[in-house]
C-alpha cells in the first residue's frame, strides 16, 4: 500500500513528500515538532503535545497559531488514507521557505507544516520484562533543551553511541556531573526506599509528556517523586532506573555503563509503574472513542 504524508497542505505519495531547498528548517534546523503515538484512533494526550508544540513555537518566535481540532483533523485523515488505526504521528512545523539568510525573513513567510505516520513499533514485551541497557555520555547540547526542536545533532550523536555499544540509549551527563535525561527520553532512578528522582523540568531537559504522565500516575499511587537533579554516580547507587517517552513508554534500564542497575532485574516500583501506565493508555483509548 502507497503510505501517504502531509506537505504544506497536501497529501501526497511518501515517495513525493519534498520541502524545498530553502526550507529553514532543512537549512537551519530553523523548526520544532512533535512526536505522537496514536492507538485505536486516539492521539493519546493530545492536548498536552498541543501545548508543548505552542510553547516550542513561541520560544523560537515562529508566527504559527496551534489549533488542536485542526491538527487532530489532518491526524485522522492522514491515519484514514494510510488505512492504520495505531502508529507515530511526526508533525514538524519549520519557519518556512526563505532566501538563505540568518535573520529572520523579512517580510514573514508561512510556516511549513509536514506531518507523516509509521506504523505502532513499540519495543517487544520481552524487552519490558528483562530491561535494557543504557551507556553514559557528554551532554553537549545548547541551554535551551526545553523546545522540542529539530536541532538534534548532539542527541543522535549520543544516540548512535549508545547502538555501537549495543545499548538502547545514552544517558547525559553534564561536565558537572549533573544527569538531565537521555538522548529522546526522559531519565528516572528509584533509591533504595522506592522514592523516585528525575530531573526537574527546566530549561537543562525537555518536558517529556510521558514523564509528566508517569509522575502525575505514580504521585496518585502513592509513589514518592523527587525532580531534583542528581548525580553520574548516584545512578550506579540506584536500585531501580527507567527511560520514559512517547515511543518507548516506560523501558526499565538495568545496565548502565556495564554496572547492574538492582542486580540486573527490573524492580517493583518499575514493573508497577509500567502496570499503571498501561491502564491509564487503555483508559485514554476507551474514553476517546468516538
Ligand atoms: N523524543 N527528552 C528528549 C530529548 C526527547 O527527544 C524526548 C522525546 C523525550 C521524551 O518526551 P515525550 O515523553 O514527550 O516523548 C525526552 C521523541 C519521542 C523523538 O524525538 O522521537
Amino acid at each position: 500500500m502507497k503510505k501517504i504524508s502531509y506537505v504544506n497542505g497536501k497529501f501526497v505519495d511518501h515517495k513525493n513528500a519534498f520541502v524545498h531547498i530553502e526550507d529553514r528548517g532543512y537549512q537551519f534546523s530553523d523548526g520544532v515538532y512533535e512526536v505522537v503515538y496514536i492507538k485505536n484512533n486516539v492521539a493519546l494526550d493530545w492536548d498536552l503535545h498541543c501545548r508543548r508544540l505552542q510553547n516550542s513555537l513561541d520560544g523560537l518566535s515562529i508566527k504559527y497559531r496551534v489549533d488542536g481540532t485542526v491538527l487532530l483533523d489532518l491526524v485522522m485523515q492522514l491515519l484514514q488514507k494510510n488505512k492504520l488505526e495505531s502508529g507515530f504521528l511526526y508533525l514538524q512545523i519549520s519557519r518556512g521557505v526563505a532566501p538563505r539568510n540568518h535573520d529572520f525573513p523579512n517580510p514573514l513567510v508561512t510556516a511549513s507544516l509536514v506531518a507523516t505516520i509509521s506504523p505502532e513499533k513499540l519495543l517487544s514485551e520481552d524487552k519490558y520484562k528483562t530491561g535494557m541497557v543504557a551507556i553514559t555520555h557528554a551532554d553537549i547540547r545548547w541551554k535551551r533543551r526545553d523546545l522540542k526542536t529539530i536541532s538534534l545533532l548532539p542527541n543522535i550523536l549520543a544516540k548512535q553511541k549508545a547502538m555501537e555499544e549495543g545499548a538502547i540509549e545514552s544517558i547525559l551527563i553534564e561536565e558537572n556531573q549533573l544527569v538531565t535525561e537521555g538522548s529522546s527520553t526522559n531519565f528516572f532512578i528509584a533509591s533504595d526506599a522506592g522514592t523516585l528522582r528525575t530531573h526537574p523540568a527546566n530549561n537543562k531537559i525537555l518536558s517529556g509528556i510521558t514523564r509528566s504522565c508517569v509522575i502525575e500516575i505514580a504521585t496518585k499511587n502513592g509513589i514518592k517523586i523527587i525532580e531534583k537533579p542528581f548525580k553520574k554516580d548516584d545512578i550506579f547507587l540506584a536500585k531501580e532506573a527507567f527511560i520514559t517517552s512517547t515511543t518507548k513508554h516506560i523501558m526499565p534500564i538495568v545496565e548502565v555503563d556495564g554496572h547492574n542497575i538492582g542486580g540486573g532485574k527490573v524492580g517493583e516500583v518499575t514493573k508497577k509503574l509500567i502496570a499503571l501506565y498501561k491502564e491509564f493508555v487503555e483508559n485514554q483509548v476507551e474514553k476517546g472513542k468516538i
